[in-house]
């Protein structure tokens, strides 16, 4: 076992309080690879910000958990390196079972979710409790989910859908001990985050998706006032991105994700942590392919995953200066 206070990293407690507060969120990017870490830490180093680094299990699995656990250790080394020691998580992203938890709390997670929320209500209690038990015995925080986001979270199909009811998260709050609790207030996962008829036009012909449901959230603050909320499903889809991926070969179509407008007034509430995995992906993908289909020559990976890299930190860099208001408060 190794703790997460030996690795240089810190639990979320703190950088929630003080972000609830000052009425801005943490930016939670996931990561699982060496150029995704560099960007991050770069990013949020020039800036200044506190960061989550986001780990799904698919993640974990793909990039194996020991390297992984180095990749974040050097986060911390790299980030001192670069002249800023910024506070670093390393969560888990959609946990679903409690020996995943238990496994990632061995092996130096500050931060794990455990989502519960395709469950019934109380198996949904039941769980998040178990695994809050476990956690806290380390100093470990906790990130439950009520309500269930549309789209693919991970190995959890979400076929329906379903809005946080407001009356349950009292009682969810206080039965399981969570440190911080995922809402489902119209965010989705993925690039496609709403159907072209599930939008309005504007004079441009561009897609503009359904307003997030604020008055849910509204309602949530007043149940349990000063708890860290966390959005999921939160990237924005930028359209100059989609356009580059596009001109350069690629297939993304009726693309859209969550106005920044949106997640900048969200990140004025309770909600203190914003999730990001789809634009970082888009970011890539557009620098990648316009390496390849100006230079189809080109075969050192140095040579796109570099431009890759730099897209991805620019990226950050604009969500956490203009959308999540975290730079300046490592
Ligand atoms: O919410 C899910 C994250 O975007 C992680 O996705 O399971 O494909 O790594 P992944
Ligand atoms: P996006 O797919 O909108 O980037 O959401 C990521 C996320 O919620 C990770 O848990
Ligand atoms: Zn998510």
């Amino acid at each position: 076992m190794i703790t997460y206070k030996e690795l240089g990293l810190v639990n979320s407690k703190e950088l929630f309080r003080k972000a609830i507060t000052g009425g801005y969120a943490i930016p939670a990017f996931n990561f699982n690879n060496l150029e995704q870490m560099q960007a991050i830490i770069g990013a949020c180093v020039e800036t200044k910000s506190p960061v989550i680094l986001q780990v799904s299990s698919g993640a974990r699995k793909y990039a194996n958990q020991t390297l992984l656990r180095y990749l974040a250790q050097g986060a911390v080394q790299y980030a001192k390196e670069l002249g800023c020691e910024i506070p670093i998580v390393l969560h888990l992203d959609h946990g679903d079972t409690f020996e995943l938890c238990k496994s990632c709390i061995e092996s130096g997670f500050s931060s794990v979710m455990i989502d519960g929320s395709h469950f019934p209500y109380e198996k949904n209690v039941e769980l998040t409790k178990q695994v809050v038990d476990h956690a806290h015995k380390f100093d470990v925080t906790v990130e439950g989910e009520l309500g269930v986001l549309a789209g693919i979270e991970d190995d959890v199909v979400a076929e329906h859908s379903s809005y946080t009811r407001p009356e349950e998260v009292e009682d969810f709050v206080k039965k399981t001990g969570v440190d911080s609790l995922a809402i489902s207030i119209g965010t989705c996962h993925g690039a496609n985050k709403f159907k072209p008829d599930q939008c309005t036009r504007n004079a441009d012909g561009v897609l503009i998706p359904p307003p997030l449901k604020f008055e849910i959230l509204e309602e949530i603050e007043k149940r349990i006032p000063g708890f860290p909320i966390v959005l999921h499903g939160a990237s924005s889809v930028p359209a100059d991105l989609v356009k580059m991926v596009n001109t350069y070969g690629g297939k993304l179509k009726d693309a859209v994700g969550i106005p920044e407008e949106q997640l900048r007034r969200a990140a004025h509430s309770a909600v203190c942590k914003i999730n990001i995995d789809s634009d970082g992906r888009i970011a890539m993908t557009a620098a990648i392919r316009k390496v390849f289909s100006e230079n189809p020559a080109e075969y050192d990976p140095r040579k796109y995953l570099g431009p890759a890299r730099d897209q991805l930190k620019a990226l950050y860099k604009h969500k956490i200066n203009s959308v999540l208001g975290s730079a300046g408060k490592a």
